[in-house]
């Protein structure tokens, strides 16, 4: 368990402390994807680029390729792809934070802590001494408390489990951890900052937890982090009172219970998310030792991150109610864009009344792990839920199907999982998320979600503008903020702005970092397949290109000036409409010998 003799090399960074964009950008600048990647996997080389077979699936025939220029990996066959932070994410298996430290050590530079957390933070390490203090305490207080005890007892919680998950009690009383921490003024302003003390209006502080059992909640090193506290008795306030968001804490990016999961596996094979920290010990100590608990949240984004960067396998348990459904459907939401290629997620709906706790207890280890068996795969419930209320056999029930599941299936990694759930989609609406022309249907609508979309024609300037700049970052320099273009109502306009400002900012930055800018976002799969489009040409020419797009995309803007105005005479019925200045500015623009802006 966490214990007061962990010593820290570092000032301990929170879960996700924030490094700034600028290092990073440096940072993948400064490393060599192609050194990276080729110390791990046999790379050969081809043209331009590096070629191997993918080492984040099964295949015969290399289709994973790594580009010295770019600074990006890409796998033609599963999707997989990024930068050299991501690869060793992924392959090496490392937090964000370790991936960047690894590289950072490899390129000689030093990690950045954020300096305003650092200046909120000048004894981190204090902070988390203060938080395992009090978790020693609360575990110290149980010891001594008959009360506590037998509340653990009649919920069947054995020595051994107490001990793994450092279960304690908090006292009543409003000071008994304040007098025993908090004894003076600097120690009482760290727990306060570790979320365990309460303020009252007069300003007077005292014991957030009091008269509760409580969980500590460990990061992924073992560090507690924040604490769970459960009432002995009903109607003793809220059942369980967690810690507030603290610079340590964040619940949306936790899990309770995974620190103990790792511990008792190498590899996790599976991981199964409940709702509750009893549901999570009960399961543990019945030999179902791979359960995590969201902390009274839904599944978040960061959550099914996690989860699936620890485990290929994972179920998620909710009641079988409305509630229940509910709550899966937001994991449904989060786990989508996360569903690479080999990863599986299932749906364990459970009896009405019961809860993991209960269950495991009634049914022992194989009893559950035998629902688990039966658990809904994920494609099984997300068509099952969008169309509920569908009736299948008329053709309108089949194209509300469509057009609800859609939107979803975009959202989903390339890869077979997302090509079988298209198909799947067909199968029940004779509408696929690809129409009859297979492949421009699905392109358009990626296209449109990451806002570099149509308005035929024209959407192809934009499209390959933003494509030239991405693969050539350095044609950005030739242009100045602001951009007289940024105004254009078009799709992709502000895509291109924001990729403008980033080559501003930083005029060093390869298309790696720069598609690492985008990382979750909508555009980021669009804009990855635009980084791979083969551009025929040499800097001279490329150079031309861009700035004949952006001219263009100049004169457009002219243009739609010169249609707005002009629609607002027509709508008024009179010139009146305009102010003077702006009469002024219409007769300019439509003189023929227009200077150009
Ligand atoms: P439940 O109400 O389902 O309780 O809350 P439980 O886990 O079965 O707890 P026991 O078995 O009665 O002890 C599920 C989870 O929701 C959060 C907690 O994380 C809890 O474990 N919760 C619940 C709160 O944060 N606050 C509450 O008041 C209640
Ligand atoms: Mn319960």
């Amino acid at each position: 368990m966490a214990s007061s003799s962990y010593c820290f090399k570092e000032p301990p960074a929170p879960a996700m402390a924030r490094i700034p964009d600028a290092f990073i950008d440096d940072l993948l600048a400064r490393s060599d994807i192609v050194e990276l990647i080729g110390a791990r996997v046999p790379l050969k080389k081809q043209g331009r680029e590096y070629s191997a077979r993918c080492p984040f699936h099964d295949e015969r025939s290399p289709s994973f390729t790594v580009s010295p220029t770019k600074q990006f990996y890409h796998c033609f066959g599963c999707g997989a792809h990024g930068t050299a932070i991501s690869f060793l994410m992924n392959y090496d298996r490392l937090e964000f934070l370790d991936a960047v430290e690894e590289l950072a050590k490899r390129a000689g530079m030093e990690v950045p802590r954020d300096t305003q957390q650092r200046n909120a933070n000048p004894d981190g390490q204090d902070l988390y001494a203060a938080l395992d203090a009090s978790a020693k305490f609360f575990q110290k207080q149980l010891a001594g408390s008959a009360k506590a005890q037998a509340y653990l007892d009649g919920r069947g919680v054995d020595a051994t489990t107490r001990e793994r998950f450092a279960i304690g009690y908090a006292p009543d009383g409003f000071n008994a951890l304040r007098d025993a921490l908090g004894s003076d003024e600097r120690r009482l302003k760290l727990l306060e900052r570790g979320g365990m003390m309460s303020r009252n209006d007069t300003g007077r502080v005292y014991d957030k937890f009091r008269d509760r059992v409580m969980f500590p909640i460990h990061d992924r090193r073992g560090r507690t982090i924040a604490f769970g506290g459960r009432v002995l008795e009903k109607d003793d306030g809220p059942k369980y009172l967690n810690s507030p968001e603290t610079e340590l804490f964040h619940k949306g990016r936790e899990l309770y219970g995974l620190w103990q999961v790792r511990q008792a596996h190498n590899k996790i094979p599976r991981l199964i998310v409940v709702e509750g920290y009893m549901d999570v010990v009960a399961l543990f100590q019945h030999g179902v030792d791979t359960a995590v608990a969201t902390l009274g949240t839904a599944t978040t984004p960061d959550h099914a991150e996690l989860l699936f960067r620890n485990a290929p396998d994972v179920y998620f348990c909710f009641d079988g109610d409305r509630a229940g459904r509910g709550a899966a459907w937001k994991a449904v939401e989060s786990v989508l864009p996360r569903m690479k290629d080999g990863r599986q997620a299932f749906f364990l709906f459970l009896p009405e009344g019961e809860d993991p706790d209960s269950l495991v207890r009634q049914e022992g280890q194989e009893g559950f792990h035998a629902r688990l068996q039966q658990a809904t795969p994920l494609s099984q419930f997300f068509f099952d839920s969008l169309s509920a209320d569908v009736n299948l056999s008329t053709l309108e029930g089949k194209g509300r199907l469509a057009e609800r599941a859609k939107p979803y299936l975009l959202q989903i990694p390339d890869g077979a999982f997302g090509d079988l759930m298209k198909q799947r989609l067909t199968e029940l609406t004779g509408v696929g998320a690809r129409t009859s022309s297979p492949q421009t249907h699905v392109r358009a609508q990626r296209a449109r979600s990451a806002g570099a979309a149509p308005a035929a024609g024209k959407r192809s300037i934009v499209r390959s503008v933003i494509a030239l700049l991405l693969q050539h970052p350095p044609l950005g320099v030739e242009l100045q903020p602001p951009y007289r273009f940024a105004t254009l109502r078009q799709p992709g306009v502000p895509l291109l702005v924001e990729l403008l400002q980033l080559v501003d900012q930083r005029p060093d930055i390869n298309t790696g970092a720069l598609l690492a800018h985008f990382e979750g976002r909508d555009e980021q799969a669009a804009l990855q397949k635009v980084a791979l489009l083969n551009l025929p040409g040499d800097e001279v020419q490329w150079l031309r290109e861009f700035m004949d797009g952006i001219n263009q995309l100049e004169s457009q803007t002219v243009q739609q000036r010169i249609d707005d105005l002009n629609a607002r005479i027509r709508d008024a019925g009179s010139m009146s409409a305009l102010s003077a200045s702006e009469k002024a500015e219409l007769r300019e623009l439509q003189s023929p010998v227009r200077k150009d802006p």
